[in-house]
């Protein structure tokens, strides 16, 4: 399987900073490794653009609406994106889950919108809910998601797991939802990735995406 390496930038970055970021992204991607940038939506469109004949980069959004196209103020679905080329939606990251209260049902209801719609999700769990997020979740979508092992522990903490550890629930989230790439996230860097590496199908970064040249640094 492909190596992912995900670029989620939260809720970072003006649009000077896009620009620069994508000036200074200089990388080779071997066959088998993929780069996705998750960018916050507004500026969805200048990263586009830019990466648009760049082969094996591909866009995400950090969120997506548990609607369809229609009368939900604020939200943004598939249809809005469309056009756009978003190939993933990173969904049920633990800080919507934690400040904007998203329950299992919600993270849900999205992933069957992205995959509805020809985005496959990038689904954040911790260990603890592993089980009781994939309950609820059409058990034929189940197989065609991403998952990111991400604990909360690890986040912006600069306390990254132990690659056993990772290796061990990466089995755990594979026998609930089936043979799907798992990521890992939660204070990766440059130094500490490849433990990462050996023991999944790819990386899920914050903190060191931010910069181009790091996050370049990060795939080998
Ligand atoms: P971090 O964030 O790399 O800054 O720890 C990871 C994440 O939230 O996905």
């Amino acid at each position: 399987m492909p190596k992912l390496f995900v670029a989620n930038w939260k809720s970072n970055k003006s649009l000077e900073e896009v620009k620069q970021w994508l000036n200074d992204f200089h990388v080779e991607l071997k066959d088998n490794q993929k780069v996705v940038i998750a960018p916050p939506y507004p500026l969805l469109s200048l990263v586009a653009d830019k990466i648009k004949d760049l082969p094996r980069v591909f866009l995400a959004v950090q969120n997506l609406s548990s609607f369809p196209a229609g009368s939900y103020t604020g939200e943004v679905c598939m249809r809005n994106l469309e056009g756009l080329g978003v190939k993933y939606a990173i969904l049920g990251h633990s800080e919507r889950r934690r400040y904007l209260k998203e329950s299992h049902q919600d993270v849900a209801n999205k992933i069957s919108q992205a995959l509805s719609n020809g985005a496959t999700p990038i689904v954040c769990v911790d260990q603890d809910y592993i089980e009781d997020q994939a309950r609820v979740i059409e058990p034929n979508l189940l197989n065609q998601c991403v998952v990111a092992y991400e604990p909360l522990a690890a986040i912006g903490t600069g306390e990254n797991a132990p690659a056993d550890k990772v290796a061990k629930v990466s089995k755990e989230i594979k026998s609930v939802f089936g043979n799907v790439p798992v990521l890992y996230g939660g204070s990766v860097n440059p130094e500490n990735i490849t433990p990462y590496l050996r023991v999944t199908d790819g990386v899920l970064v914050g903190g060191a995406s931010l910069d181009a040249e790091v996050f370049a640094k990060l795939i080998y």
